[in-house]
């Protein structure tokens, strides 16, 4: 939508909800299978240099694991899952790649435990998780409602859903700040080194009436003073959310 057309629409957003979803111009969810092990290879190499801050916040807001089911949602090559499984939690995962699955699959006690699908698409029963997590993987979706049903459904009530997403700060860089308060679909090198598609959503579309319907915020951190990015002063990239599903 044009910038005009844009700003004549957001007239009638209603506080809270009603932001605008576009058809995906180009389908983001198996990219994966193609960029996948590119993107593994960079991101070991990062955490290796940088540690890993998102990993960090979400150990932090999900405590003991021991004797808990934790779902991460868009587990990709299974390395985080891996670091859940050490500290005591039975693991599982949902990934569209099924090259990043296959990965995943050496990585954890019991492969069956992973199974192909999305944040919006989740083959696992109501109420079957503790603990879910979710590190840079619910921005693949436009609309984050449908992420919102199949996470609220599945982790149990009183349990924690902790995830880490790229901040709208950064990402309406990408679309030149225009159209900040629609979702747009995104292209740029992750790491500055793998071409992804995903998308960027503004605040109001990730935490909506949809999202407080079903948890209630616990923890926030933008990681000011913590990034990479944010240590040379280009501003915050991500943020995290700890949250508990309502009883
Ligand atoms: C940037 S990677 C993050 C992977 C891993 N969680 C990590 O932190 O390294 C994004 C992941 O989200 C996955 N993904 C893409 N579309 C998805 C969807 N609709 N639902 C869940 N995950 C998705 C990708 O296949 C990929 O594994």
């Amino acid at each position: 939508m044009s910038r005009i057309l844009s700003l004549i629409a957001g007239a009638f957003y209603t506080p809270g909800g009603d932001v605008p979803i576009p058809e995906p111009k180009v389908n983001v969810r198996t990219q994966y299978d193609k960029v996948g092990e590119d993107y593994v290879k960079a991101q070991r190499e990062f955490i290796k240099k940088n540690g890993d801050f998102a990993t960090d916040f979400i150990l932090d807001a999900v405590g003991d694991l021991n004797g808990k089911t934790l779902l991460d949602v868009g587990c990709c090559a299974g390395d985080h899952l891996a670091i859940y499984e050490s500290r005591g939690a039975s693991v599982f995962g949902v990934e569209p790649s099924a090259k990043m699955l296959e990965i995943a699959a050496t990585q954890i006690k019991d492969q069956s435990n992973l199974k192909r699908g999305g944040s919006d698409d989740i083959p696992f029963s109501d109420n079957e998780f503790d603990v879910v997590t979710a590190r840079l993987s619910l921005h693949y979706i436009p609309n984050l409602d449908d992420a919102w049903g199949e996470i609220g459904r599945v982790i149990r009530p009183g349990g924690v859903l902790a995830y880490v997403t790229p901040h709208p700060f950064n990402t309406s860089k990408r679309i030149g700040r225009r159209d900040y308060g629609e979702v747009s679909q995104i292209g740029y090198k992750l790491l500055n080194k793998v071409g992804v598609i995903n998308y960027h959503h503004p605040l109001q579309g990730i935490f909506s009436p949809e999202f407080f319907d079903r948890f209630v915020i616990e923890d926030f951190n933008e990681f000011l003073g913590q990034t990479p990015r944010v240590k040379s002063s280009k501003g915050p990239s991500a943020f995290g959310i700890k949250a508990r599903r309502r009883e």
